[in-house]
C-alpha cells in the first residue's frame, strides 16, 4: 500500500472517531478499513450504558465492509488521543484476521501523530483459524 493511501485511510479514522459515542471511558476511537476494491470503511466505538454491549471501532468498520459485501481487509488504520499508538484489543485482533492475509497492515495512530506500524501476523501471532477445525 502506497503512503499516500495510509495516509488517507487514517485521516478517515480520524474523521470517524469524533462520530465515537464513548460517554463512559471518555476514550474515542476511530478505524478505517480499505478493502480490496479500495474502498474505505471506517468505524468508531459506540458506549453502551450496560457496558459489555459497546462495541470497538474496528468492529464497526469491519460491519462497515461486511454490510457493503466486501470480504477482503487490504489495509487497517487505528486512531485515538493515546499516549502510544492505541492497538487493536484482543477480541478485535481476532476479529481483523478473519478477513485479511496475515500480512496486511495495521497503522496505529495517536491524534499528536505518532504512528506504528504493524502486520496481523504480528498483531496475533498463532491465531486461531479454519484450519484447526480440520477434523470437525
Ligand atoms: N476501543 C476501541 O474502540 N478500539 C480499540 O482498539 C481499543 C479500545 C474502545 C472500546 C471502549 O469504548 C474504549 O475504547 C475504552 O476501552
Amino acid at each position: 500500500m502506497s503512503e499516500q493511501a495510509t495516509k488517507e485511510l487514517l485521516e478517515a479514522a480520524r474523521a470517524v472517531r469524533q462520530n465515537a459515542h464513548a460517554p463512559y471511558s471518555g476514550f474515542k476511537v476511530g478505524a478505517a478499513i480499505r478493502g480490496a476494491s479500495g474502498r474505505v470503511y471506517s468505524g468508531c466505538n459506540v458506549e453502551n450504558v450496560a457496558y459489555p454491549q459497546g462495541t470497538c471501532a474496528e468492529a464497526g468498520a469491519i460491519a462497515a465492509m461486511v454490510a457493503a459485501g466486501e470480504s477482503t481487509i487490504a489495509e487497517v488504520a487505528v486512531i485515538a488521543d493515546s499516549p502510544d499508538p492505541v492497538p487493536p484489543c484482543g477480541g478485535c485482533r481476532q476479529k481483523l484476521v478473519e478477513f485479511g492475509a496475515g500480512d496486511v497492515t495495521v497503522t496505529m495512530a495517536t491524534t499528536d501523530g505518532q504512528t506504528r506500524i504493524m502486520t496481523f501476523n504480528q498483531l496475533l501471532p498463532g491465531a486461531f483459524g479454519a484450519g484447526h477445525m480440520g477434523r470437525g
